[in-house]
């Protein structure tokens, strides 16, 4: 197991150079103050003890609704467990069900935990590589990885760190792939809220084929731009949920209470979650707007997450990794090199950005990179 994760050290060397920080993936602006509110609210209600082990059966019923608002899909309490983060609950799922020898496919390049996760549990890293141009998945490629062995397949739409989404052709390829077969699917779908140009994401929820395998990830962190208070939740039909919760009840147990009623009431309330997608799509165009004029490449506009890529081929032989501790040192701008989202830390020349930030850091960012290029 590496040291410390890419994020860990971008953000350190950020911090050291007083670069702005455009690596990890976390807002840099005022959460909604109703959610400080309802905090308030659940203190003083006294949702200060352990919550029940499956979570608060409020904040449950909240998210059933928000699921059949959202995606048309009427779940119960026997589908959804609260937990203490995404990571966490990818971590719990594979707890779960692994054995030791079971091979699980990661599609590159993936989110650093997924591998470490596997591992954990004896299991055998997969490895199949997305098109090094279009990010795409290669269902051959999959097909081809497939053995009697394999146990899961993860997946993540949006994409990071490509802000790449699935179409429609992916998950009847997904079917394919799965059908006969005991074969789980874990979904990380932890910018579910945050797709672009009217493509609304579609949630492996949504198609039962798929969901009765499934173990279906999502994040608070990300749809209330609150990282820092780890919460999630976990969906799965109530067979698995119940192995799922085997594995929970002796790894975290429960969630923070009072987050999970500040959450409940929150999701309840009428605070504006459908309009994520249009500005974090603003956040993400005043990104492109104003690189335009810097000499990077944009492969292609990312269709959702928080990120953006962006090429430097030509303009540096230094590698991703040294190009942008470069960056950090130099130009006061902190970004993540796209080659340890891979196994053999292969290098594509590429950075991510971050533009889950207030407009003036993003438009501050370009500035340092344009008296750093002279552009
Ligand atoms: C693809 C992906 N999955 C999971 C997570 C982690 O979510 P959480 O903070 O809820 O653990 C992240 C965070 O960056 C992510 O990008």
């Amino acid at each position: 197991m590496k040291g410390v994760t890419i994020f860990t050290e971008m953000s350190a060397l950020a911090q050291k150079h007083n670069a702005v920080n455009l690596s990890q993936g976390f807002p840099d602006f005022e959460l909604d103050p109703a959610l400080g509110n309802y905090l308030k609210e659940g203190f003083e209600t006294a949702y200060n003890q352990y919550a029940p082990m499956p979570g608060l059966p409020l904040l449950q019923q909240s998210i059933a609704q928000r699921v059949q608002q959202k995606y048309k899909v009427q779940l119960t309490t026997q589908h959804i467990t609260v937990t203490p983060g995404a990571t966490y609950g990818i971590y719990c799922s594979f707890a779960s069900f692994l054995k030791p020898g079971d091979e699980v496919i990661i599609l590159e390049p993936a989110y650093d935990s997924y591998a470490p996760n596997v591992k954990a549990f004896g299991g055998k890293v997969i490895r199949v590589p997305l098109d090094t141009e279009t990010f795409k998945v290669n269902w051959n490629k999959v097909a081809q990885s497939k053995t009697a062995k394999t146990k899961a397949l993860i997946i993540n739409t949006p994409h990071n760190p490509t802000g790449t989404i699935w179409s429609p052709s992916d998950y009847e390829a997904l079917k394919e792939i799965v059908r006969d077969t005991d074969i789980r699917i874990i979904s990380d779908e932890v910018y579910d809220h945050l797709s672009f140009e009217d493509n609304s994401h579609y949630s492996i929820l949504q198609d039962e084929e798929l969901f009765s395998r499934s173990y279906v990830v999502f994040s608070f962190g990300k749809v209330l731009q609150a990282t820092g208070w780890k919460i999630g939740f976990v969906a799965c039909p109530p067979s698995i949920t119940n192995e799922f919760r085997k594995a929970h009840q002796y790894i975290g147990f429960s969630v923070n209470s009072i987050s999970q009623y500040a959450i409940a009431k929150f999701l309840q309330g009428n605070h504006q979650l459908d309009a994520l997608s249009s500005s974090f799509q603003a956040k993400r165009d005043l990104l492109l707007d104003e690189f335009a004029h810097l000499p990077f490449t944009i492969p292609f506009k990312s269709l959702g997450s928080y990120f953006q890529l962006v090429s430097f081929k030509g303009l540096s032989t230094l590698s991703d990794r040294a190009f942008a501790i470069e960056l950090t040192q130099k130009a006061k701008v902190a970004s993540i090199p796209l080659s340890p989202f891979y196994q053999e830390e292969k290098d594509t020349q590429m950075l991510r950005f971050c533009f889950a930030k207030n407009d003036a850091t993003i438009k501050e960012a370009a500035h340092n990179l344009t008296t750093y290029f002279g552009a």
